[in-house]
């Protein structure tokens, strides 16, 4: 039941530092070797894989893309991702080296199960990173990654999502171990932070009134964009596809750097822009040309909404509110990034009236091609 809160999107929303640990839980064997639940694949047969391939639907296809970003720094394999319904149709090249991963919540997806089933009829190997035990995909998939997000009820998905890219780093770092591409002080490292990270997002949580009555105050909005870079780009996306379905409302997600390419031009005076900022930390240029992307859409009216990091000085002077996430490594920060994202979507929806939990047009589990 809904133990109090609004909604079930509400509860979900709290119960994501549980699903995030619950993921974590036990996977490790008694020499501290991370180990897969379901294995019916020859260990020999994971270290040829020479490509992979993540098919999936809606949010789980977003955990794929950030999946992408870590699986190939960890493992150094080519990662494609790919929506389900696309890859099917294509004539997609794909063999015995191939790993196919598909993601999904309910394990019924009828366009990822196709998906599957075709790429394990040209030869490819399957693991699948599922939520709902005793579903179809896992059942006919040579390997299962659970996650112990326990049951999804709100169409909107959110513990599902947190709980997928949690399951996509450790198969990173499973398939790394598995290949000797990290060391294992490496790999313990990021397990670690992984360990750390249910806390942070309760953290982010406890700070949502501030997304809550920025929520309140667009309930008029008629567009809302979205700029991530690098890992940021996937929670861009999926902070637009919450807004869809929750709220109604036109809203786009977009890689920063593609906006001079066309996008720029929806810029004009108040309109909603959501940023993801990457960490300050990184040694890399990512967080400046944030910086650059948010000075140049306020420079053309837009009105600035920034998700940073504790400590980040620089965004304050272009920004017009920052939500505020903890400190994480770089790849990791999706888990803290999308939450406001997510608080948003539902405070919106919720202020305009609407069904939080139950969507018009939409199913929680979508079973027909
Ligand atoms: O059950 P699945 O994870 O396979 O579902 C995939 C999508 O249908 C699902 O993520 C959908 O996009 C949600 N409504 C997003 O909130």
């Amino acid at each position: 039941e809904k133990g109090g809160f609004r909604s079930f999107m509400d509860k979900e929303i709290h119960d994501q530092p549980q699903a995030v640990a619950d993921t974590l839980l036990g996977r490790t064997n008694a020499s501290g070797a991370l180990v897969l639940d379901d294995v019916r694949v020859d260990e020999t047969l994971l270290r040829a894989v020479n490509k992979i391939i993540v098919v999936a639907c809606g949010t789980a296809a977003y955990s794929g893309h950030v999946a992408k970003y870590a699986i190939e720094r960890w493992c150094r394999i080519e990662v494609e991702v790919e929506l389900a319904h696309e890859f099917r149709y294509r004539d997609p090249i794909v063999d015995e080296k191939t790993l196919v991963v598909a993601v999904t919540q309910s394990g019924e997806t009828m366009d990822t199960l196709m998906a599957m089933r075709h790429a394990r009829e040209q030869g490819a190997l399957v693991i699948s990173i599922v939520n709902t035990h005793g579903s179809t995909i896992p059942r006919e998939s040579d390997a299962v990654l659970y996650t112990h997000a326990g049951p999804e009820i709100a169409v909107a998905s959110t513990k599902a999502f947190l709980a997928q890219v949690t399951a996509a780093y450790l198969l990173g770092l499973y398939l790394a171990q598995l290949r000797g591409c990290m060391r294992p002080d490496e790999i313990a490292a990021v397990l670690a932070e992984l360990r750390d990270m249910p806390q942070k997002i309760h953290t982010v949580i406890e700070r949502g009134e501030h997304v809550r009555a920025t929520a309140e105050s667009m309930r008029d909005a008629s567009s809302v964009l979205f700029l991530g870079r690098h890992v940021g780009f996937p929670v861009a996306l999926e902070g637009a596809l919450k807004l869809k379905e929750l709220a109604y409302i036109h809203a786009e997600g977009f890689a920063a750097g593609e906006l001079k390419h066309g996008p720029i031009a929806l810029i004009d005076e108040g309109q909603p822009v959501f940023v993801v900022v990457p960490s300050p930390r990184g040694r890399d240029s990512l967080h400046s040309k944030m910086i650059s992307t948010i000075q140049e859409i306020r420079a053309r009216g837009a009105r600035t909404l920034v998700i940073a990091e504790d400590g980040d000085d620089e965004v304050h002077a272009y920004a017009d509110e920052v939500f505020w996430i903890p400190q994480a490594p770089k790849l990791l920060q999706p888990l803290l990034a999308v939450v406001p994202l997510q608080m948003f979507a539902m405070a919106l929806a919720a202020a305009k009236g609407l069904d939080v939990d139950q969507p018009r047009n939409l199913a929680k589990s979508v079973t027909v091609e």
